[in-house]
């Protein structure tokens, strides 16, 4: 079976209020029907997510540090991933998958498990104007889309974006980092064929339902990427 899809990201705002409302509604939508369909893969929950107000809801897509990236199907091109389309017309198609990019985060939280971080002792690696980090979370595609290619392709927008941040901000080293549960097969294949490696184990359970915290059985994954060298 083949299928063409897009990835759009998701605008922090539209001048349109009833568009605008239809993307809150479907952002929602969306991250409640993956924390039902798949609660073992993410850290939040359903019973939690599903209190959440519009306005919780809105300032998520209004976050700076927050990406949204969307899968809708396509059917005006041959190519996979097809080229994007408006943000309007985003509203007007089914969505089959999302992931977010968060960051840059802020350097207390910047991994120093850069290979020539370590070898080299060169810690001038770890300052702020040297490389830039980024978490990738809410990864979700709709069970009928999946094994498409839409994962791998939502993943790639998101570098893509991380990366071109990191470029306007001057940096040479971009850091991309994901929490799975290392029973998540189809996540870690994912992760692992687009070129994460394994940084850590976490045996324990820190936080409480946070969409942050870490779960019991958790891999820490990072992907590096340093400019002129892709
Ligand atoms: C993980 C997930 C996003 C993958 O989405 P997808 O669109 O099916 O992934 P793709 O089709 O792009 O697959 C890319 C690669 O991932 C790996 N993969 C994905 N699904 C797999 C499966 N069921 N078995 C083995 N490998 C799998 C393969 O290496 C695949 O490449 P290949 O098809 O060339 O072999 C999807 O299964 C999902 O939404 N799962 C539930 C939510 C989740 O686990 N999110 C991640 C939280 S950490």
């Amino acid at each position: 079976m083949t299928i063409t899809y897009t990835i759009t990201l998701l605008p922090k705002d539209y001048p349109d209020p009833s568009t605008w409302d239809e993307m809150i509604s479907r952002q929602k939508d969306l991250r409640l029907l993956s924390l039902q369909i798949a609660p073992d893969s993410f850290s939040s929950t359903f019973s939690r997510e599903s209190q959440f107000t519009r306005e919780d809801w809105e300032a998520r897509l209004k976050n700076p540090q927050a990406f949204t990236f969307i899968a809708s199907p396509s059917s005006n091109s041959k190519s996979s991933p097809a080229p994007p389309i408006s943000t309007f017309k985003i509203t007007q198609e089914p969505w089959i998958g999302s992931a977010v990019l968060l960051g840059p985060l802020p350097l207390s939280t910047n991994p120093p498990s850069h290979p020539s971080t370590k070898a080299s002792g060169r810690s001038e690696l770890r300052s702020e104007e040297n490389h830039i980090t980024f978490e990738i979370c809410a990864l979700f595609v709709m069970p009928e889309a999946r094994r498409l290619g839409v994962g791998n392709a939502l993943f790639e927008a998101v570098i893509v974006h991380g990366k071109s941040i990191a470029r306007e901000r001057g940096c040479s080293l971009v850091c991309f980092r994901v929490s799975t549960a290392e029973s998540n097969k189809e996540a870690l294949r994912l992760y692992e064929k687009l070129g994460f490696k394994v940084v850590a184990r976490n045996n324990f359970l820190s936080g409480s339902t946070g969409a942050g915290s870490c779960m019991r059985g958790t891999l820490s994954m990072e992907l590096w990427s340093e400019f002129g060298s892709d």
